[in-house]
């Protein structure tokens, strides 16, 4: 039976998490965790994926340079089931600016910059939902 607190979340390990071979060790922390993995894929974002899941931020300074950055090489996409998951995987992660991140978070213990801050995870049901429905079709998720 599910939890009335069971989630499901979207998750994402930046283009910098995957080019400095980090993918393993963030896949072992949040499966240690106690998450499930529903949908996993490594993949390119095209700039209209990139610009669609940032959508909010489309107004803001750095907008261009998040496109360039999200896009310039292949992510891996997580979908995270679990109890209290969507702020479960956001205390995971930490503070945007690793600067600001507490100790033993993923942010603290392997960024230094917010710019590139190696994983994405969504930050309301809402968010949710949508960002799972933009990166995953409909057959793709494990019941
Ligand atoms: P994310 O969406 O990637 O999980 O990160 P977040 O919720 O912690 O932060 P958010 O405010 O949604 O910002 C999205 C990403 O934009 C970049 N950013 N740069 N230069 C800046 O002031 C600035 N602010 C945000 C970061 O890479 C952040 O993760
Ligand atoms: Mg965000």
């Amino acid at each position: 039976m599910l939890l009335p607190s069971m989630e499901r979340t979207f998750a994402m390990i930046k283009p910098d998490g995957v080019r400095r071979g980090l993918t393993p060790e963030i896949l072992i922390r949040l499966q240690r965790k106690g998450y499930r993995v529903v949908g996993l894929k490594q993949m390119m974002i095209s700039r209209e994926l990139a610009q669609s899941h940032y959508a909010e931020h489309k107004e803001r300074p750095f907008f261009g340079e998040l496109v360039d950055f999200i896009t310039s090489g292949p992510v891996v996409a997580i979908a995270l089931e679990g109890e209290n998951a969507i702020t479960g995987w956001r205390g995971m992660m930490g503070a945007t600016n690793p600067a600001n991140a507490a100790p033993g978070t993923i942010r603290a213990d392997f960024a230094t910059t917010t710019g590139e801050n190696v994983t994405h995870g969504s930050d309301s049901p809402e968010s949710a939902q949508r960002e799972l429905g933009l990166f995953f079709g409909p057959g793709e998720l494990l019941s």
